[in-house]
């Protein structure tokens, strides 16, 4: 098993198409109310939130799995499911390690769902989808939040055989865009099968199995590609560029790689060459608080991947969202310019 220190936080990636759910999944996941807040419930950024492990064991309900679990959490990124929003869905799709695919399982697949499983095909990231809105088919009775195979067991029969045609509606779709899918508890192997759980936002059915699927698939898949240096060089995306009050310009970065400290130089992608600039300030949000709605940011002095922040520095005007952040030092300086001149 990895050591346990150098495993970074997975990146989740909330994909699907607009009303299906995304936001309110993650209310769901983080226990807030995000989507309330929102202009007319449209996610207009992409937002990064980070739910420590021990968060995530508690919503499963069985202390004893603490111990499975390797990872110290997870980092989900919401993206807007809005047609206009194809490149930010991009930017959130290539950076991500594992993502959640949602779909309204009595709409059924519409073009942004297509899009999205086009984007994770693209970039090979392992994911799940999410059957949402189950407490919408006529005649269920929600338990909240309990575990899906609970809540189906305390259906009818009709409404169970309704779910079930709807399910295989959306795994037959699944089948017609290339990807084996069964629901999740049927299946055996999750390197060759995708598993859809089904689940209500809103209600929170299934919510602890979406949760078990993807401490699942990020053990099982990414111990590889999790592992880190923890004391090398930062590496980030650019999420985006912000004016704000008494700061001037400054960035929300996704950093995925090593560690980013006060005082570093770090190079950033730009339309003409890439900007050079020392890091004046860390400003994280609180755990469980989103990167977009936080007003009081915490300083810190170093932060380690995965972990959304906003930095402040100098001269961040020009940079560009989707843009690569690296890390320099007096001697890698030239060689960071290049490499990020070239991505
Ligand atoms: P965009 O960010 O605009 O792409 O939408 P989204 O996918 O984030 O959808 P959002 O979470 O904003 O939900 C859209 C609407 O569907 C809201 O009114 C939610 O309350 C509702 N909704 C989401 N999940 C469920 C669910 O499981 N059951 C029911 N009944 N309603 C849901
Ligand atoms: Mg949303």
């Amino acid at each position: 098993m990895a050591d346990k220190k150098n495993l970074r936080t997975p990146i989740v990636c909330v994909m699907g198409h607009v009303d299906h759910g995304k936001t309110t999944l993650l209310d769901k996941i983080r226990g807030t109310a995000i989507v309330s807040g929102e202009a007319g419930a449209i996610t207009q950024h992409i937002g990064a939130t980070e739910v420590p492990i021990d968060v995530i064991i508690d919503k499963l309900g069985d202390p004893r799995l603490r111990d499975r679990f390797i990872v110290p959490g997870l980092l989900f990124i919401d993206t807007p499911g809005h047609h206009a929003f194809t490149t930010l869905r991009s930017r959130g799709g290539a950076l991500s390690d594992l993502a959640i695919v949602v779909v309204d399982i009595n709409e059924g697949f519409k073009p942004q769902t297509y899009e999205s499983l086009q984007i994770l095909k693209r970039f090979k990231t392992p994911f799940v989808v999410v059957a949402n809105k189950i407490d919408r088919i006529s005649g269920w009775v929600s338990q909240k939040d309990l575990p899906f195979a609970a809540t189906f067991k305390k259906q009818s029969e009709d409404v169970q055989a309704r779910l079930e045609t709807k399910l295989y509606e959306v795994i037959g779709e699944l089948y017609n865009q290339g990807f084996a899918a069964e629901r999740y508890d049927r299946v055996t192997n999750f390197q060759k099968t995708l598993g859809v759980v089904p689940v209500s936002a809103v209600t929170g059915e299934g919510i602890p199995d979406v949760l078990m699927v993807l401490l699942g698939l990020a053990q099982k898949f990414l111990e590889v590609n999790l592992q880190y240096s923890a004391e090398g060089p930062g590496v980030g995306t650019v999420l985006e560029v912000k004016e704000e009050k008494g700061l001037g310009a400054t960035l929300d970065i996704i950093l995925y790689d090593g560690t980013l400290k006060k005082g570093d130089t770090v190079v950033i992608g730009s339309l003409g060459e890439p900007i050079q600039t020392k890091v004046r300030a860390l400003l994280k949000p609180r755990e469980l608080s989103e990167i977009r709605y936080e007003s009081k940011f915490k300083q810190v002095n170093k932060v380690t991947a995965a972990v959304g922040v906003k930095i402040s520095a100098p001269g961040l005007e020009g940079a560009l969202a989707g843009s690569p952040i690296r890390v320099a030092t007096e001697e890698t300086l030239d060689e960071i310019v290049a490499q990020v001149k070239s991505e």
